[in-house]
């Protein structure tokens, strides 16, 4: 818990009060029933979509923990999200895009947006591709990447959508995991005033995907790029998107119908580091996805019609799924998308864009946040930031200060400012307070959103070490920190993992009911919660989840690499680093440049984001006595503890001297 512990009354000078709520009793009032009656109230939130039939059930909990939302329901996301908008505010803008260099510029309208998404539609089909593949989009941050999207969920393909900075290997994993039938991407993008490749690594990375008939170059970049032909390689075929798309006359709209989707049917699968090594590839509904996203979009973002909306969260990831996507346009509402980086050209770029496109909500990461604190305050007062009604912050916990920060400078006191607690898996907000409604406390993810049953498990240090923790311990109380866990089951909540149901249960239920989210938090005596980060082998960097063991394996196919373990370092901006301790076996200098070498070994084989900031080599890792090595111990190492006394509890530690050495050096 930040130091801070007083609550700030929810700015009402210009937060337009919500339609939905307007007091704290009245969220107590709602919460109470949709727990008391959880059909009732998502039933009653899933007639803001358009259905094609109704569900016969809202929830089928007979076979838990796969969860059945809105049996026998049929409905279309993209119809949702578009369709049905072109019809009502055609005109209405869907999409503005601003691509980094300043010139590059490009707005939709809904009924453009349909146009668009109708005809990479029809593209997918020609090529093949039907309800039930899968599609995978390895694309920058350009309007291409929700128009592919929205065109798969038109014809019920399943998109699994690759976020760059991993590398070729991983983007391989990914695709041939999922079976992608065709691979979409550019041939470039633009970050920090440099061009970036993408064809290249997508090109390195299908070698051995057997499964990709079909590969869609969008030509982001002027420049000269060279398609392989089928002569050259028989397949997959390469195409450009813009000669495909062109495949129908653009002085004729284009129609496509959407296919009636059950509510269970998969939309997308998206991938997600994984505490044993392998990435999950986490499934999504059709129904209760885009109801949990639609009903948290208007009530923690309270869109409305004028608003500008801008999620800076990469579409590669979850948050940009669920709120620079689906979550906004299932409401109609008009989203900003931006290419490039917040502090290029200049430090103010955020703030800018802010000014120049009228942007009403925000919502960016703590990492963010941070970085432009660093920059200075000097960068928000040039700019005029009086659009912005509510801002948002989400991917880790948030501390006091740069909350303090974010709220004064940028939200001039105004603004509401939601901290937002979820996951991959959970499809959409969990924690959050509401704006205008809940007073705020810096640091604080607030209280459960409606459906949500949040629980704070005793949680024990050394549960990590041991194969069987115990873990039906008693609840925590009130101040004392614990495992989150959520005991009842919400629309938004992943479905399962890619072909991996035993995964799925052994991951995120293991022998309770109950889903556990792997963070560590506690609740206050007035009912806020403080998520206080992740306590499995996870470590969040720059908001970004990675995992140990996949950096432990990386380091280990070093050829003079024997054993390595990888911890979270605590780091000023981005919440943390990594940290490796590395047992060579052969004679090799354990030197500055072989550290070098290794990180440099690893992000090849993973890709940039998982670069290790400081290698320490030992020549034993502290394990138990059943062997397994205590990562607690060593998180405690790599933050400079010296002192032995500290480390905590030591009672199966097999052999001390391991401790001894790495505290001497
Ligand atoms: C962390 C991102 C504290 C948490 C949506 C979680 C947070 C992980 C917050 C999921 C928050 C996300 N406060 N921690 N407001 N939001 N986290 O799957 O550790 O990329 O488990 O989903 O981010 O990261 P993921």
């Amino acid at each position: 818990m930040g130091e801070k512990n007083e609550a700030i009354l929810p700015p009402k000078e210009f937060m337009r009060r919500m339609p939905w709520i307007r007091s704290v009793d009245e969220y107590e009032r709602l919460y109470r029933e949709s727990i008391k009656n959880p059909e009732k109230f998502w039933g009653k939130q899933a007639e803001a979509l358009d259905w094609f039939k109704k569900w016969d059930k809202v929830l089928d909990e007979t076979n838990p923990p796969f969860y059945k939302w809105f049996v026998n329901g049929e409905l279309n996301i993209c119809h949702n999200c578009v369709d049905r908008w072109a019809e009502i505010q055609p005109e209405k803008l869907a999409i503005i895009w601003q691509g980094e260099p300043d010139e590059d510029v490009r707005t939709f309208t809904y009924d453009g947006l349909k146009q668009q998404v109708n005809r990479f539609a029809h593209t997918l089909k020609r090529f093949g591709v039907e309800k039930g593949d899968r599609v995978a989009l390895y694309l920058p941050m350009i309007p291409e990447l929700p128009i592919a999207m929205l065109a798969c969920a038109k014809i019920g393909a399943i998109h699994t959508v690759i976020v760059g900075g991993i590398s070729a290997e991983a983007v391989k994993i990914r695709i041939q995991d999922a079976e992608a039938k065709m691979l979409v991407t550019a041939n470039g993008y633009y970050r920090a005033g440099k061009i970036k490749d993408s064809l290249e690594i997508a090109k390195e990375a299908i070698k051995d995907c057997h499964s990709v008939e079909t590969v869609i170059v969008v030509k982001r970049i002027d420049k000269e790029t060279h398609l392989p032909c089928c002569a050259e390689c028989q397949k997959p075929v390469y195409s450009w998107w813009e000669q495909e798309m062109e495949f129908y006359d653009y002085d004729f709209p284009v129609e496509c119908a959407p296919e009636r989707m059950s509510a269970d049917d998969i939309s997308f699968l998206l991938y997600t580091s994984g505490s044993t090594g392998k990435p999950k590839g986490v499934v999504h509904t059709t129904g209760g996805y885009l109801v949990y996203v639609n009903t948290t979009m208007w009530y923690i973002f309270d869109i409305r019609d004028n608003d500008v909306f801008w999620c800076t969260a990469d579409i590669g990831w979850i948050t940009g799924h669920s709120y620079v996507v689906y979550g906004p346009l299932s409401c109609g509402a008009t989203v900003f998308m931006y290419e490039g980086v917040p502090t290029y050209p200049e430090p103010d770029r955020y703030w800018e864009l802010i000014e120049k496109y009228k942007i009403s909500i925000f919502y960016t990461a703590p990492t963010v946040i941070r970085d432009l604190i660093q920059q200075g305050t000097e960068w928000t007062q040039k700019r005029d930031l009086s659009c912005l009604r509510l801002l948002g912050s989400v991917g880790e916990p948030i501390d006091s200060k740069s909350w303090l920060w974010y709220f004064e400078n940028v939200g001039k006191k105004r603004c509401s400012l939601v901290d937002t607690y979820w996951q991959t898996e959970t499809g959409g907000i969990l924690l959050t307070t509401l704006p205008g409604v809940h007073s705020m406390k810096p640091g604080s993810t607030g209280f459960p959103f409606f459906g949500v049953v949040p629980e704070i498990i005793k949680h024990k240090e050394s549960d990590e070490e041991c194969n069987e923790p115990d873990l039906r311990r008693s609840q925590c109380s009130v101040g004392e920190m614990g495992k989150l866990m959520f005991s009842r089951p919400w629309p938004g909540m992943l479905k399962g993992l890619w072909k991996d149901p035993e995964r799925f249960s052994k991951t995120y239920w293991h022998k309770f009911e109950k889903y556990l989210s792997g963070d560590g938090a506690v609740e206050d005596e007035d009912g806020y919660f403080w998520v206080t980060g992740r306590i499995d082998d996870l470590i969040n960097v720059s908001g970004h989840l990675l995992s140990t063991a996949e950096t432990e394996g990386a380091l280990i196919s070093h050829q003079y690499v024997t054993e390595a373990a990888v911890v979270g370092k605590p780091h000023k901006i981005k919440g943390n680093e990594l940290y490796a301790f590395v047992v060579l076996g052969k004679e090799v200098d354990m030197d500055k440049e072989f550290q070098i070498v290794l990180v440099k070994h690893v992000r090849e084989k993973l890709g940039p984001i998982y670069t290790i900031r400081e290698i320490k080599f030992t020549e034993k890792l502290p394990k138990t006595k059943s062997g397994k090595i205590m990562r607690r111990v060593l998180r405690k190492i790599a933050a400079g503890e010296k002192n032995i006394t500290e480390l905590g509890d030591l009672s199966t530690l097999a052999d001390e001297s391991a401790i001894q050495n790495l505290l001497k050096e």
